[in-house]
């Protein structure tokens, strides 16, 4: 391409932020400042961010360059929450539309990923995101959402993911019992009631840090994810969320949202439950494929009600 760099590589522009990468490394510049992260840690943040649409809150791909979700419009910043930019006057922030923000993330991941390099991988399913460019992988990144109308498995929705629909179970999770519950349905009700082995189906995701939501009732989204390696943003909560370890066992930084100051260490194992509370960000690390379920409450009210001081921070009290 004719504006490629020496490596291959375009550079790109939103707002005021340049973003350029060379063999190794993303090089962010704005205004006042420029930052410097590893290309592999960058694009696992990038597909994130893009594929959650900038999620609750705020997601830092690392200490100092991240987003926060207006729902609607996005702040770009770079040290927003970074004490040591806050407390110099550093940081640089601009609030840009949220369409905008995603289709130049998805124009950077789409230039910046190699062919062999799949950013939603755990590190030991997928090649090198380093060198100069060679290829692209667009079947990594613009994998097709699945959607159920009524549940997943039942006649006519989405089918249960299968060795022969190409979903094998991932090599961590050979222990996970495959069978499915028997359903006995009461005669007119066979296409009413349904059940599946929940286990089996996330045995069979390929991708990490993802949470895809299982079920929706009105507000209240229970995702599902599967872990392994350590989550490749550090999440700002604006609202309560809720983890359930259902299998092996995730170790968690929790730090101040603000500041990034150290608050708690979690180990959660399986059969655990943690209430992480809207005023922390959080970073977790899974040493072998594990199982987590995410529970979050979608009220668009809820950032408010927590920033204003409505509701307490953390919603229960031992
Ligand atoms: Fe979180």
């Amino acid at each position: 391409m004719s504006d490629a760099n020496q490596y291959g590589y375009r550079a790109f522009q939103l707002g005021g932020f340049r973003f350029t990468r060379d063999e190794y490394f993303v090089h962010i510049a704005w205004p006042g400042g420029s930052h410097t992260m590893p290309a592999d840690a960058f694009l696992r943040a990038l597909i994130r961010d893009v594929a959650w649409n900038f999620f609750y809150g705020i997601v830092n791909f690392d200490s100092v360059f991240g987003t926060v979700n207006h729902y609607g419009t996005v702040d770009v910043f770079a040290g927003l929450y970074n004490a040591g930019y806050r407390e110099k006057n550093k940081q640089h922030v601009e609030n840009i539309n949220g369409d905008e923000v995603r289709e130049r993330f998805s124009e950077i991941l789409a230039d910046w990923t190699n062919e062999d390099f799949d950013p939603f991988a755990a590190p030991e399913e997928t090649g090198t995101p380093f060198g100069s460019k060679h290829g692209s992988n667009p079947k990594a990144i613009n994998r097709k959402r699945l959607v159920a109308s009524r549940m997943t498995g039942m006649k006519g929705d989405t089918p249960l993911r299968s060795d022969a629909a190409g979903n094998p179970v991932n090599r961590q999770f050979k222990d996970i019992p495959q069978d499915e519950p028997e359903v006995h349905a009461e005669p007119g009700f066979e296409t009413e009631v349904h059940a599946y082995n929940f286990f089996a189906y996330v045995s069979r995701s390929d991708v990490t840090w993802n949470p895809s939501v299982c079920a929706a009732v009105k507000d209240s989204l229970i995702c599902a994810t599967t872990e392994e390696f350590m989550l490749p943003v550090i999440h700002g909560n604006d609202r309560v969320e809720w983890f359930v370890q259902l299998s092996d066992e995730i170790h968690w930084d929790i730090q101040d949202r603000d500041s990034g100051a150290p608050r708690a260490r979690a180990v959660m194992k399986a059969g655990d439950v943690a209430a992480m509370p809207a005023d922390i960000r959080h970073q977790g690390y899974s040493p072998k494929r594990s199982l987590l379920l995410v529970w979050e409450n979608g009220d668009p009210t809820l950032p408010e009600k927590y920033a204003s001081g409505k509701l307490k921070s953390n919603p229960v009290d031992f």
